[in-house]
């Protein structure tokens, strides 16, 4: 059985910036080929690969075949078996599937496109996400029993124009209530920030709950946080779940025992300990939380509506000028920070931590290939998923709607 990684060294096929969906078609062509959805890929896996290989200049399906199966090299391959499929949209770095395959579901298709998520997503999964969801042909998208997506928050509004989920046309969410119209999965599994329930004074969320109920959906939301599922992090998302005949029963989630970030810190590397001043509270107070904003960096503080002798609150200083204590749990991951300063205070020391130690705390495996640019890390973690947060969600939706 050829591997994968070898596939890729003889045919030469890398994640290309502003490429095509060559290599998409490709690589979803040869994981799905034992489960009757690659004929949704095969055209132009075969045009792709006849415009790379001289060798392979007359593709035909039939060589395709020879080239089957796959042993697929990489941490995350697809389960042998599997017990559901699903779709992967706006997929960053695959915070959905990890969890997911894990639990025997199969991913049929995937969209993200972000050229460097896009190249820690092949590394990981051995398959190529499709690009801008906007710009798909959506015969490609095949049947699937559930639809995942972090969607990108975007301002809408209900009001007045009562013309169903074309409301939204010109969103991203458009382009899911389209793939939902067309492919009826049996499970909608959406995620977003907590500010989506506040939204456009809450009608933004109004909108995709009727948007979901005009198409056949028994729709329940819950805001969850992270912390509550084993990771030391205050990371609120809304989860909101569609099925065909009933509502998802959030009461029926497993919470995990709460842990602090010094749980999962890094032992015997090289950290990188803050060289400049700064100051450490003499009182500080566990917030209702669980952070601990214990000092900050001796930077200039906001002017907006504060006043004098408050250095003691975070919301006082700029994010990257906090520093927290390894004892207590850490704040939300920001996708905006791309130099990593998130101080803790450790051991009597102020440290950054490190990238893996980011990865752990938003429940990422250890196994995990991160971007070989730590900026592009930095800003895929915090946009992702907490790992065994989707994990527990998911067990339920199989549990109770599938
Ligand atoms: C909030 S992040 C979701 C991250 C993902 N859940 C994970 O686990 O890493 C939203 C993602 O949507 C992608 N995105 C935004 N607009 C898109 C579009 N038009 N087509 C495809 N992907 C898009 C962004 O690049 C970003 O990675």
């Amino acid at each position: 059985m050829v591997k994968y990684s070898t596939l890729k060294k003889k045919l030469k096929i890398e994640v290309e910036r502003g490429a095509d969906n060559g290599l998409a078609h490709l690589t979803h062509y040869f994981q799905n080929h034992q489960n009757g959805v690659s004929q949704h890929y095969s055209k132009s896996a075969i045009e792709y690969l006849s415009h790379r290989s001289e060798e392979l200049h007359l593709v035909k399906e039939p060589q395709m075949q020879q080239l089957l199966p796959i042993k697929f090299d990489v941490p995350f391959p697809p389960p042998a078996e599997y017990d559901f499929t699903f779709l992967d949209l706006f997929a960053g770095i695959g915070g959905f599937r990890i969890p997911m395959q894990e639990l025997k579901g199969k991913c049929v298709f995937t969209s993200e496109f972000n050229y460097q998520a896009q190249r820690t997503y092949e590394y990981n999964f051995g398959e190529a996400p499709f690009g801008d969801i906007t710009a798909l042909d959506l015969d490609i998208v095949p049947k699937h029993d559930v639809l995942t997506a972090g969607f990108p928050c975007q301002p809408f509004s209900i009001s007045g124009k009562m013309k169903g989920f074309e409301d939204t046309r010109g969103t991203l969410i458009y382009n899911v209530f389209q793939i939902i119209e067309k492919r009826q999965p049996k499970v909608v599994f959406l995620e977003n920030v907590k500010h989506l329930i506040h939204h456009d004074k809450g009608n933004t969320l109004k909108t995709i709950i009727k948007d979901l109920e005009e198409l056949d959906y028994k729709v329940s939301w819950k805001l969850l946080n992270a912390a509550d599922f084993g990771v030391p992090q205050n990371r609120e998302r809304i989860i909101i779940l569609g099925h065909k005949d009933k509502k998802f029963d959030f009461t029926k989630l497993k919470t995990k025992p709460k842990l602090i970030i010094k749980d999962i810190l890094d032992k015997n590397v090289k950290f990188e300990y803050l060289d400049e001043p700064y100051t450490i509270l003499p009182d500080y107070r566990v917030q209702e939380s669980g952070l601990i904003f214990i000092g900050h960096r001796n930077k200039s503080i906001r002017k907006a509506g504060v006043r004098p002798g408050t250095e003691h609150l975070s919301r006082v200083h700029k994010q990257p000028n906090r520093i927290y204590s390894s004892e207590g749990i850490h704040p939300a991951l920001p996708s905006q920070e791309s130099s990593g300063r998130f101080w803790i205070l450790d051991e009597g020391k102020v440290r950054k931590l490190t990238i893996n130690e980011c990865y752990k705390i938003m429940g990422f495996p250890e196994n995990f290939i991160k971007n070989t640019s730590l900026g592009d890390s930095y800003r895929q973690i915090g946009n992702s998923v907490c790992v065994p947060m989707i994990k527990e969600i998911t067990e339920q939706i199989k549990a109770q709607l599938l």
